[in-house]
């Protein structure tokens, strides 16, 4: 692969997006990033105050179903690699919501696609050398059953640092050939785009990739989504509200590996392929919120466990997944990814920067930013 490339990273203000803006940002001075983001509620600059004055780094406020400013701006900054990564990504609002998501996450995909087919075709070298990277999610595959509630030690388990496994809550996982069985609108929309993104493979020669992840957690997560959220509640002392009975397992990833796997599935993964990120890393939720309860508690200060009351099981989510599990070792074997951090390092290392950013917290839950974009990019 070429030294110089010039790169478009969709929806790099975002939580994922912010650490792989970040990362390539870092890691090669060579490479221009061009991080295009239209700042939905989601979006937010403060998120890379600490590279926004790179020499290689451009910020561009755009939507990505604008298929003519996409276009143009290919063709002016001669793109060569896209990394998706823009999408609507709380199940919770996909519910009240599908419109927003089919909008974003299918039209959107599909009308990059279109634009980068358009520019590419132009070329006298076509897509030799092009790359067009579509991030997904584990949720496209549905749900696994739990068959062992209370976990067993199958092939694939990570040891923590205190030298405990961690179980699986049943022998079957997210395998890279698996059928995709969506139930949110959130899933439904996503493997919607999957599908496009590979369609444009098998029809027009695109080189694409596509990747499903587990559930990431670490800093700059927008507070909707659990860890965030709960940590803030726990600090304010506010109720915790675990849907159904909180026994929904998720597998957790921290987001600078996934950052990690991106990168080196871009610059090695084979065209066409799919690969599955996941760090063997299965928790049910009421686990991981004690977890959270004792650690915000402990750094505070507080007696360890003190606000376990503030757990309320509230009623649970529509057609919520029992439980998602990858299988990465495809990634990990043929690519030699694997995760950097264990868990308990995680989540500590996490909290500790929810406590540590409160002013980003509180930016971010009054809408102050959303409003200053909006003034900063008016008729933009
Ligand atoms: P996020 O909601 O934090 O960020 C999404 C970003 O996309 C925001 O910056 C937003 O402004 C931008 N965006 C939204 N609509 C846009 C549009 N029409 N045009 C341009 N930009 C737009 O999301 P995230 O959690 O960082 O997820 C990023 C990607 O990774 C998504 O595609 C998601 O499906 C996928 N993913 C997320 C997880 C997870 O646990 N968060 C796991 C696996 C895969
Ligand atoms: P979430 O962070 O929304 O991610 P996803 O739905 O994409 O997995 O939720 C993680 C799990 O936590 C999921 O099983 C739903 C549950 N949950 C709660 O119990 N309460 C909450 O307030 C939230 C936001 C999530």
């Amino acid at each position: 692969m070429q030294n110089k490339r010039t790169l478009i990273i969709t929806g790099g203000a975002g939580f994922i997006g912010s650490h792989v803006v970040r990362l390539f940002v870092n890691k090669y001075p060579d490479y221009r990033i061009i991080n295009l983001d239209k700042l939905t509620y989601a979006g937010n600059l403060a998120n890379l105050r600490d590279i926004e004055d790179r020499p290689n780094y451009r910020f561009v406020r755009m939507d990505i179903c604008d298929f003519e400013g996409v276009l143009k701006l290919m063709q002016d900054e001669h793109v060569d690699g896209i990394i998706h990564l823009a999408a609507e990504s709380h199940v919770d609002r996909s519910i009240k919501d599908p419109f927003t998501f089919a909008q974003t996450n299918v039209m959107g995909t599909l009308s990059l696609l279109q634009a980068a087919k358009a520019y590419w075709e132009s070329l006298p070298e076509k897509y030799e050398g092009k790359r067009f990277y579509h991030i997904s999610t584990d949720e496209v595959y549905g749900a696994l059953e739990m068959t062992h509630p209370e976990g067993i030690e199958p092939p694939f388990t990570t040891k923590a640092s205190s030298g405990e496994h961690h179980l699986a809550y049943g022998e079957k996982f997210f395998t890279e050939d698996l059928k995709y069985q969506p139930h949110s609108p959130y899933s439904a929309a996503k493997a919607s785009s999957d599908h496009f993104v590979r369609a444009f493979h098998d029809t027009f020669g695109m080189p694409t990739i596509v990747t499903n992840c587990s559930n990431n957690y670490g800093p700059y997560q927008f507070p909707e989504k659990l860890i965030p959220l709960f940590i803030n509640n726990i600090r304010h002392r506010k109720p915790l509200p675990v849907y159904g009975k909180g026994e929904n397992v998720r597998d957790w990833l921290y987001v600078e590996d996934h950052a990690r796997a991106i990168d080196v599935i871009f610059h090695e993964g084979k065209i066409a392929e799919t690969y599955n990120i996941g760090g063997f890393n299965e928790w049910k939720n009421i686990d991981i919120i004690k977890v959270l309860i004792n650690t915000v508690d402990r750094l505070l200060g507080r007696a360890e466990g003190e606000d376990m009351d503030l757990i309320t099981y509230v009623t649970d989510r529509a057609g919520h997944d029992l439980r998602y599990a990858i299988d990465s070792s495809k990634l990990q074997k043929e690519l030699g990814w694997e995760p950097s951090l264990q868990f308990e390092e995680g989540i500590e290392k996490t909290v500790r920067w929810y406590l540590d950013n409160q002013a980003w917290m509180d930016n971010v839950t009054s809408g102050d930013y959303q409003k200053y974009y909006d003034e900063m990019y008016k008729g933009r």
